[in-house]
């Protein structure tokens, strides 16, 4: 969704530090970029689309864009089309100030028509030129910037995070509500972004902003006021990651540099949490649940939904619920423990679910990757899944680290299970043996004209069958659809034929394997191509055109390695039909509206 980016100290080298943090916002998803600099005027440019346009507008334009603080923007829309008017920076009428801003203003009409009775006009159909225009109000009415920034802040309401700079100050305005935004503090610069990448090359210190927090940035520093205007003591914190993680380094696309770092990503996530004598968990969370509610949205839901029969299967009530539905039909809280599952920790739908659990007295975990991400601030406790920076659109090696993130959960919370603490200590091995070992790329190859894609699985199988589905359809933009195995029969076989590829998961030899091997022979019967992703104790290959194997596993952790399979097959069958896999058209990595 949308990124911000802001910096004052970074002298001739504002415009190119404000387009590089840009391009570091980009895997957030938008169809529209701006800039703004402030050197005795505010000169903004804005293109609709990729940011190759800004870049070659600025190119253009080079000479009339210079300037020592600066603000910039990607958009993804939401009040009017991505046109370079809906574009941000917006300004006032007289062009003194310029605003970015992420998020929605619920009472944006109210407020334009009283702007417009006043006399302003405004240049887009957004929500955000508001701003502008009441910041110009009260510097009209005499105040200075930093009263009319706050006194314009108070009559928003909605979600937003917001910077401005105006044409005879050097410094940047900042405030934030439900819209993350933070600070990066460099030796001789301050920075500004609603995500970490945008800057981390700069510096790797950070302050995050809370709900209701201004900061002004300058060439002093920086400081942080409250919603009364009292000055706030902010934690700087150091964030531990590489900035060469944020590179591809080397492969075509992020989502398969983010597929090859899983078997990393899930060490990370085990690293001393696990006692090497007694195998016992301890993940530094104080949680103890009769029963347990999990909200998410996206791959992050099909991740609860894996976890929650994890829990189930360990004797722990539990239930997934997606977090734009949870508030609509609020099921009866209980003692349950209510745990938002969400890489990013900004996914609006599940912040608003997590916070109607609270409303509603609940104790809250986050399952998240983002530290000091909304969801691990507004959460009684966090479990971190250590994945490291996630920039592909499609989530890949989050799903993988939050199911063995929950995986340890379950464990800890009794007897540790060996078989299961094994598993989880070979799995990156066995992802990597996917990785060196798998088929994925002929099989795309082959049906890569197919008219749909269907997949199938049971059990833990089944929360996969969704995630290669969901995974195979936003990146190649084919149609694909996941069902649980035994429910094809009720509807989807209808649409089976020659031309629909059937991905069926199935591992081991149990009462669960048998009967969806049931229902690959059912598909197999209405000449259906079979793609089984299998481990060698099934005897699904006798009835599959093609196999996809995974080593063997405990039942817990196969269906991450059937996943990884998925994952390779959606990758591959995008690449061949040459789609812009890292940003797909119309998605966001980061949804922060409801
Ligand atoms: C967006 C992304 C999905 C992601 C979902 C939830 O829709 O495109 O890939 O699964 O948000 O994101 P979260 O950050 O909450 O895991």
């Amino acid at each position: 969704m949308c990124g911000i980016i802001g910096c004052v100290g970074r002298g001739d080298e504002t415009l190119d530090t404000l387009v590089h943090g840009l391009s570091k916002l980009e895997y957030r998803g938008y169809d529209s970029a701006g800039v703004a600099l402030a050197n005795g005027s505010v000169e903004v440019v804005k293109r609709a689309g990729e940011l190759e346009n800004l870049r070659r507008a600025l190119n253009g334009e080079r000479d009339g864009v210079s300037g020592r603080v600066g603000i910039g923007h990607t958009r993804w829309s939401t009040h009017g089309p991505p046109t370079d008017e809906n574009a941000h920076p917006h300004r006032d009428c007289t062009g003194r100030v310029a605003v970015v801003h992420n998020g929605i203003i619920e009472n944006y009409q109210e407020l334009r028509d009283e702007l417009t009775d006043a006399g302003h006009e405004f240049e887009s159909e957004t929500d955000t030129e508001v701003v502008p225009h009441l910041i110009e109000t009260e510097l009209a009415g005499g105040a200075d910037p930093e009263t009319a920034f706050r006194s314009a802040i108070e009559r928003l309401e909605g979600s937003y995070a917001i910077a401005c700079v105006l044409a005879d100050d050097d410094r940047v305005f900042a405030a934030r509500e439900d819209s993350p935004l933070v600070l990066g503090i460099g030796d001789d610069a301050v920075y500004l972004a609603s995500d970490v990448p945008a800057f981390r090359e700069f510096t790797d210190k950070v302050v995050y902003l809370e709900d209701g927090e201004f900061a002004v940035l300058d060439g002093e520093g920086w400081s942080v006021t409250d919603s009364t205007g009292a000055p706030v003591e902010k934690a700087i914190d150091t964030v531990t990651w590489d900035p060469e993680e944020t590179g591809k380094s080397g492969y075509d696309h992020y989502m398969l540099k983010e597929i090859h770092e899983q078997p990393r990503a899930l060490r990370q996530c085990v690293s001393g949490r696990v006692s090497e004598l007694s195998g016992e968990v301890d993940l530094d969370v104080d949680v103890d649940p009769t029963g347990v509610q999990f909200v998410a949205c996206g791959t992050s839901y099909h991740a609860a939904v894996y976890g929650a029969q994890l829990f189930q299967e360990a004797g722990i009530p539990a239930q997934a619920f997606l977090g734009s539905e949870y508030a609509t039909s609020p099921p009866p809280i209980g003692d349950d423990l209510v745990v938002g599952v969400t890489q990013s920790g900004e996914t609006a739908d599940t912040l608003s679910a997590l916070r109607e659990a609270r409303r509603r007295g609940a104790k809250t975990l986050a399952v998240t990757n983002v530290v000091g991400s909304t969801v691990s601030r507004e959460c009684d406790d966090t479990l971190y899944i250590r994945a490291g920076p996630e920039i592909g659109v499609a989530a890949t090696k989050t799903f993988s680290s939050q199911v063995v993130a929950l995986t340890l959960l379950v464990e800890s919370l009794r007897e540790s299970r060996r078989e299961t603490i094994a598993a989880l200590r070979d799995l990156p091995a066995s992802v990597q043996t996917v990785l060196d070992t798998s088929k994925a790329e002929e099989v795309a190859e082959e049906y890569v004209d197919s008219d749909a894609y269907f997949f199938i699985g049971r059990g833990m199988h089944y929360p996969v069958a969704l995630e290669g589905a969901l995974k195979f359809k936003e990146i190649s933009y084919e149609h694909a659809e996941g069902f649980a195995a035994g429910e094809l029969k009720h509807g989807p076989l209808a649409l089976v034929t020659e031309n629909t590829p059937v991905f069926a998961l199935v591992t081991g030899e149990g009462e669960q394997a048998r009967k969806t091997i049931g229902n690959v022979k059912e598909v197999e019967a209405r000449d259906a191509p079979v793609v089984a992703v299998t481990d060698r104790k099934s005897d699904v290959a006798r009835y599959a055109d093609h196999v996809l194997e995974i080593p063997e596993s405990d039942p817990r952790t196969a269906a991450v390695l059937a996943n990884v399979q998925l994952q390779l097959v959606a990758y591959y069958a995008a690449a061949q039909l040459g789609r812009p896999i890292d940003k797909p058209r119309n998605l966001a990595k980061s949804v922060t509206v409801e």
